[in-house]
């Protein structure tokens, strides 16, 4: 069958591929178009992917066309149209964070090769694994074929965290509250940003600044807010004892909806952590940062020209320092590599 979307998941077998794989299989992202799911796992998981595809037969699907299991990213990705980025080494006890970022380095650098290789030119790639910015720098910089506007990495959830937050604040729908973003890393270190562009929209269409709703609130944003919405990843493991999955597989599904079916309209921005090609905002060159990002046609865009305080500044440097040690970390792995970019 033609004109079907082909879309590859790794780590489909785990919580968020989960929870993941109905929103793809269901028309929620991509709508009536056929789309075709490529699972790849490690071979341990494989079995339980065999259980994932029976359940899939089940739902009845009308849109879906087929689903591959596989260990072999080689045919997981060929002529993918999208790759979601799942499946990633996990933090274990006791590990420093450079010790997750040699794991996954090597693990990216597979995946990006694979891409490179097989994946159709036009591919579109959403990494979601920890640490997704840096694993988003990897697989990129070892895709040299496909081009950088290509790659996200997943800030979405965080995104959504604080528009959450803020409408809890202001006792609205999450739906009123627009262009909160996330600067930065998917750490604790990024900034969540309500005021610089931040807006309510009322019911009749008047965009009020968050900055005026909240200003009986600054010091809860400024401090309160950044810090929960930092946190929350982890404040989440703590509760549940496992990390985010429904929220992860939401953000994942809304993202890859946002950036490529229906796009922003009306100055909206969604947060996307992307590569930065032109030292948006101050920011160093060479690393994948979230940014306040409109879409349309299937590709991002910085907004530009947002005036940023000198509080938000000095955030943006710390979450930038953190980032630049994960790509020396990164780049340590991979110097003998001689398709890094960086
Ligand atoms: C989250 O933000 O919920 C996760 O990235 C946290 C984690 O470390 O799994």
């Amino acid at each position: 069958m033609n004109n079907v979307t082909k879309i590859a998941i790794s780590g489909a077998a785990g919580n968020i591929g989960y929870a993941l794989i109905p929103l793809l299989a269901s028309g929620y992202v991509f709508g009536d178009r056929p789309i075709e799911l490529r699972l790849l796992e490690i071979p341990h998981a494989l079995k339980a992917l065999a259980g994932i595809r029976m359940e899939l037969i089940d739902c009845a699907f009308p849109c879906l066309t087929d689903v591959l299991c596989t260990t072999d990213p080689l045919e997981a990705f060929e002529n993918a149209d999208v790759i979601v980025l799942v499946g990633g080494y996990p933090r274990k006890q006791g590990m420093e964070r450079k010790d997750l970022i040699q794991a996954n380095t090597n693990i990216f650098t597979t995946m990006g090769r694979a891409i490179d290789d097989v994946a159709s030119p036009d591919v579109k790639v959403l990494v979601v694994a920890n640490p997704a910015n840096t694993n988003c720098l990897v697989a990129l910089s070892e895709a040299s074929s496909i081009p950088t506007k290509n790659f996200c990495a997943l800030s979405y959830l965080d995104h959504q965290r604080a528009k959450a937050q803020i409408a809890i604040k202001l006792g609205v729908s999450t739906n009123c509250v627009k262009n909160v973003t996330i600067w930065g890393n998917h750490s604790e270190t990024q900034f969540p940003d309500a005021l610089t562009d931040g807006y309510f929209l009322s019911d009749n269409g008047e965009k009020i600044p968050l900055s005026s709703l909240l200003a009986n609130d600054l010091d809860w944003v400024s401090t309160d807010f950044v810090t929960l919405v930092q946190n929350r990843g982890k404040h989440v493991i703590e509760v549940r004892g496992n990390s985010s999955a429904l929220s992860a597989a939401q953000a994942t599904a809304d993202c890859l909806k946002t950036w490529l079916v229906t796009g922003t309209q009306d100055g909206e921005t969604v947060s996307m952590a992307v590569y930065n090609d032109k030292g948006y905002y101050g920011i160093k060159k060479g690393i994948v940062f979230s940014f306040p990002c409109e879409c349309k046609d299937g590709n991002w865009y910085v907004k530009n020209g947002l005036s940023l305080s000198d509080l938000a500044l000095e955030k943006l440097e710390i979450t930038e320092t953190e980032l630049l040690e994960e790509l020396e970390a990164a780049h340590n792995v991979l110097s003998k590599t001689s398709r890094f970019r960086a």
